[in-house]
């Protein structure tokens, strides 16, 4: 029988990529919550039009404990919960710390409560490879200890680790991962579904496609003095629909108690450092022209480096990345044009 899994964010960039892949799987029923603070409902139109499938979304702030509550008493079948709802962006963070603090430290209490009282029996948490601060040795695994936070976006991470991880005592009953991101990037390979990204984004791939398309005049590459092979940054980039279906597996894993302890950390990335430049490179390429780009200085807070070492969870969980650097652009670049065509 298929399990039902509530998905928190689930209108959201990587939770929706993940019902998707939860539908497409076959073995388990979703569930969305999510406020559409930082997304639109229509998201869940997208998932539709892919899997044929009608998700139902309480449209909660899972800070108001109440009203987040309410979905348990109306579902009392749920095995497990994803808890992707956060806010992101590091820039803000370090503007409005209280508000990062209090929406992702607060929201990700009630969900710790919720699994105690209505006896939820797994957790995915989204951490972040932001938890590892400023890394020398590279490429950076599960055992690499935390560094300082560089910004209250990562520290609400490290912090929402340590509440999970201390949850273990009183409520042994759920088994928990958490799931260190890299820079997940990309969109459904259909080009139907994707990232909404702000007005004015922050990440490197929204600027490129933005610059591809002609909605940004021209971006900059932030450093090409770095101690890196080309002098921009390294990253480990790796496609939103392998994150999504690490979930999947993750998620296996749990519900068939290959666990060795009630938490575990996974890192999920590609294993692969990609410049800055020759991002742009590969994305010249798959777009077919020139991008508009200068050569700048380096962005306060970046880091030179950092990639991770996946093979944790493609040992564990027997997940292995699909998509290539080439397919995460092509991705992207699709669905910045279906954008333009469908959404407006
Ligand atoms: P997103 O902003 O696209 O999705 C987050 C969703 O959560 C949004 O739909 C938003 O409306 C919802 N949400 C936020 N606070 C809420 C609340 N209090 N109640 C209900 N809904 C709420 O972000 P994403 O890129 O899909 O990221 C998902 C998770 O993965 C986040 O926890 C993020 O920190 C983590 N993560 C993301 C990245 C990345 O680069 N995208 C990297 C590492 C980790
Ligand atoms: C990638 C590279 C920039 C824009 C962030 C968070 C991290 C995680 C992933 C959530 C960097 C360079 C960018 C531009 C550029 N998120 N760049 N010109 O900073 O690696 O990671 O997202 O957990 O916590 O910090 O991602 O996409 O912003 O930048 O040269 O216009 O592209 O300097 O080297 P980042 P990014």
């Amino acid at each position: 029988m298929k399990k039902k899994i509530l998905v928190t964010g689930g209108c959201g960039y990587i939770g929706s990529h993940t019902l998707i892949e939860l539908i497409e799987s076959g073995r388990y029923d979703v569930l969305c919550v999510d406020s559409c603070v930082r997304s639109t409902p229509e998201t869940l139109d997208r998932v539709k039009n892919i899997t044929g499938v009608e998700v139902k979304n309480y449209k909660v702030d899972i800070c108001d404990k109440d009203a987040f509550f309410k979905v348990f008493e109306e579902n009392d079948d749920i095995a497990g919960i994803i808890h992707f709802a956060a806010y992101k962006a590091v820039g803000e963070s370090v503007e409005q710390p209280l508000m990062y603090y209090r929406n992702n430290l607060g929201a990700l209490a009630n969900v710790l409560e919720a699994c105690q009282k209505y006896h939820i029996s797994h957790l995915l948490f989204s951490s972040s490879c932001s938890v590892y601060g400023d890394v020398k040795t590279l490429p950076v695994n599960e055992e690499t200890p935390m560094g300082e936070a560089f910004c209250p976006y990562a520290h609400t991470k490290q912090i929402g680790e340590a509440m999970i991880r201390s949850m273990q005592v009183p409520n042994p009953g759920t088994t928990s991962l958490i799931l260190r991101y890299f820079n997940p990037v990309g969109a459904h390979p259909s080009g139907m579904n994707g990232e909404l990204s702000p007005d004015k984004p922050n990440n490197l791939i929204p600027i490129i496609m933005h610059v591809a398309s002609g909605v940004l005049p021209q971006m900059t590459v932030f450093g090409t003095d770095y101690d890196t092979r080309d002098g921009s940054c390294i990253r480990d980039y790796l496609h939103v629909s392998d994150i999504a279906d690490a979930h999947v597996k993750a998620m296996d894993y749990l519900v068939e108690h290959r666990n060795t302890d009630g938490c575990e950390v996974f890192n999920l990335g590609s294993g692969n450092g990609v410049t800055v430049l020759e991002m742009l490179d590969a994305a010249e390429k798959v777009v077919g022209h020139r991008l508009n780009y200068v050569l700048g200085d380096r962005r306060p807070g970046d880091i030179p480096a950092i990639y991770g070492d996946s093979s944790k969870a493609e040992q564990l969980l027997h997940w292995h990345c699909r998509y290539n650097v080439d397919d995460m652009i092509a991705s992207a670049w699709k669905w910045e044009n279906y954008l333009k065509e469908n959404v407006k």
